[in-house]
C-alpha cells in the first residue's frame, strides 16, 4: 500500500463531475490497490472520510469511516453512491476537509438519509444513516460532483482556524476529524 497525495482546494481535480465505475473495472487490480490506498492515506491524515477527486482520481468512490451500532468505527469504501434524503430535518454542524487542512465551519446537513452504493466487489448495498455518520456520506458525495463544504455554508461567520476552533468551538459537539 501507499500514501496519496491529497489536492487541496484550487487545484482544479475538486470541482470536476466525477465518473462512474463500471463493476469491471471495480474488481480489478489497480481499483482495488486504490481503495486500499484510500484506506491508509485517510487514516495517515486522521481524516474520517476522503473521496476519488481529493486523491487526485476523478471516480465516483470514496471510503468513509462509520460507526456501527456497537460503537464500533468501521472503514467501508462506497462506489457510485447515491444519497436519498429521509425526512425533511436540517441539522447544522461543523466540518472540516482534508483539502481544505485546519480550516472548520458550520454546515447544514439532512439529520437522516438512505445511501446506496456498490461494495468494494461490484455488490450493491443500502444503509440508513443519522446524524454524524449521515453528515460524512452528504460530505463525501459532494466531493464526487465538484462540491466542497464551503459551498453548502449558509453563513462565513462560524468559519474558524483549527485552532481556535479547538480554543473557542471544539465542546460545542463537534467531531475534530477531517473529511
Ligand atoms: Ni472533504
Amino acid at each position: 500500500m501507499s500514501l496519496l497525495k491529497v489536492a487541496r482546494m484550487g487545484h482544479p481535480v475538486l470541482r470536476k463531475t466525477a465518473r462512474r465505475l463500471e463493476p469491471t473495472e471495480l474488481r480489478t487490480a489497480p481499483l482495488q490497490k486504490l481503495i486500499d490506498d484510500m484506506m491508509e492515506t485517510m487514516a495517515e491524515y486522521s481524516g474520517i472520510g476522503l473521496a476519488g477527486p481529493q486523491v487526485h482520481e476523478p471516480l465516483r468512490m470514496f471510503v468513509a469511516g462509520i460507526e456501527s451500532d456497537d460503537g464500533r468505527l468501521k472503514v467501508i469504501p462506497f462506489i457510485n453512491p447515491e444519497i436519498e434524503p429521509a425526512g425533511d430535518v436540517m441539522e447544522e454542524d461543523w466540518e472540516g476537509c482534508l483539502s481544505i487542512p485546519d480550516i472548520r465551519g458550520r454546515v447544514p446537513r439532512h439529520r437522516d438519509i438512505v445511501v446506496r452504493a456498490l461494495d468494494r466487489r461490484g455488490k450493491s448495498f443500502e444503509m440508513a444513516l443519522h446524524g454524524f455518520p449521515a453528515r460524512v456520506v452528504q460530505h463525501e458525495t459532494d466531493h464526487l460532483d465538484g462540491v466542497l463544504f464551503l459551498d453548502r455554508m449558509e453563513s462565513f461567520t462560524s468559519l474558524a482556524f483549527l485552532d481556535e476552533y479547538g480554543r473557542f468551538w471544539a465542546r460545542d459537539g463537534g467531531e475534530d476529524d477531517a473529511l
